[in-house]
């Protein structure tokens, strides 16, 4: 046995404070042998996840901490986390405790055994593997989503879902400028990044309960799911900022558009009043949408940043929605532009200003 670095184990952690040192024992049972670290990559958790890793990584240097601050999301924190090692071989793992860390020397073997090896994945659906207790609901959804992940992922792997897979260090390196970072599918992000299909092999591991903290990935999650799998197929065309910070646009319009039913017709208010009212509805509802989708890996959150980010929001779109006017009135009164047409490039001129300037001021900031 050498004393070379051999493998980083990357964990990914938001709110797992009561997970840490359980880990870091198991961790130290099943690497026996193998000279290891240990990478907590915390989102800045409330529960101060990363002060109870770093009290660790006192006492036991193979215990590291990156602490990102002002962003959140499971994808780009593997990748930050994957980039900051000198070992040769590293291996994501959920910090929850539901994967399998006796599986990682035998992914060690594995790389070991085949140099031609990229990547090892941890599955849940090779013989000797499951899914724990997941109630219907939950296997039916994985189930749905592995489906789809399969129309974008030429190659047959079993879990392209899952969290917990080990890749040789270079290769990994060479695909980060193609990765998404988006979501939660950092394994799929890497298998449909890379230019030549990687070379993989999967092991079986069942998952396991979750005894302490909760689970992250709710709903919006699932749907950065989609928003990953979209960027994989559609996003050097239209980037997937774009296309939701424009969908939620229309949702805006429609807004403002029952606004002004609800507010001239129904409750009889003068027409400038209620469009004015419908104007600050509508961004408002912008506002908090994009917070919650586009930027949620930026998101603000407390009452001071969301005012202030209203704040600019409100004033980046009042520009827009001038630039709007101004284009489409031009076109149609001075080019003679037919009224949609016209219509429409002011909508589109003011739809890349708002989403230029916002991401720049809104939510461009960390903190
Ligand atoms: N740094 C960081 N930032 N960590 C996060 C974030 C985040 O935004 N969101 C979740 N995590 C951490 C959690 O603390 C946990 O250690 C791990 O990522 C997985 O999150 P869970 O919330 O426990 O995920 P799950 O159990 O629902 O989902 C599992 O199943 C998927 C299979 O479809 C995970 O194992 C996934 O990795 C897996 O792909
Ligand atoms: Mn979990």
């Amino acid at each position: 046995m050498s004393d070379l670095l051999d493998i980083a184990v990357v964990v990914p952690v938001f709110n797992e404070r009561d997970n840490v040192a359980t880990l870091i024992a198991k961790l130290d049972q099943a690497l026996a042998g193998y000279v290891w670290e240990a990478i907590f990559v915390d989102d800045d958790s409330p529960d101060g996840t990363a002060d109870v890793a770093r009290e660790l990584g006192r006492i036991d240097r193979r215990v590291r901490v990156i602490q990102r601050i002002g962003r959140r999301g499971l994808s780009s924190a593997c990748i930050e986390g994957m980039c900051a090692t000198a070992a040769p071989v590293v291996a994501v793992i959920d910090g929850d405790l539901q994967h399998d860390e006796t599986v990682l020397p035998k992914m060690l073997a594995a790389f070991a055994e085949d140099p031609t090896l990229d990547v090892v994945v941890g599955s849940r659906f090779v013989a000797g593997g499951g899914l724990g207790d997941w109630d219907s609901d939950r296997v039916a959804k994985s189930a749905f989503a592995t489906k789809l992940s399969r129309r974008v992922l030429a190659q047959d792997l079993s879990d392209p879902m899952s969290g917990f897979f080990a890749i040789r260090a270079d290769r990994l390196r060479a695909i980060v400028p193609k990765l998404s970072g988006i979501g939660f599918k950092i394994l799929l992000d890497i298998m449909t990044a890379s230019p030549e299909p990687l070379r993989f092999r999967e092991l079986p591991y069942v998952f396991r309960l979750r005894e302490a903290g909760e689970s992250k990935l709710d709903h919006v999650v699932a749907m950065e799911y989609l928003i990953a799998l979209y960027d994989r197929m559609f996003g050097k065309v239209v980037p997937v900022r774009f296309a939701m910070f424009s969908a939620i646009g229309a949702l805006g319009a429609a807004v403002h558009l029952g606004t002004v039913w609800l507010a001239f017709q129904a409750v009889g208010l003068g027409f400038i009043t209620a469009t004015v009212l419908a104007t600050l509805v509508a961004m408002t509802f912008n506002f908090f949408l994009n917070n919650a989708l586009t930027y949620r890996d930026r998101r603000l959150t407390g009452a001071k940043a969301l005012l202030s980010g209203w704040v600019s929001f409100c004033l980046v779109c009042s520009v827009g929605g001038a630039a709007n006017v101004g284009v489409a009135s031009f076109l149609h009164e001075m080019r003679d532009g037919g009224w949609a047409a016209s219509s429409l490039a002011g909508i589109l001129v003011a739809a890349v200003w708002n989403f230029a300037l916002s991401s720049r001021f809104t939510w461009g900031r960390y903190k």
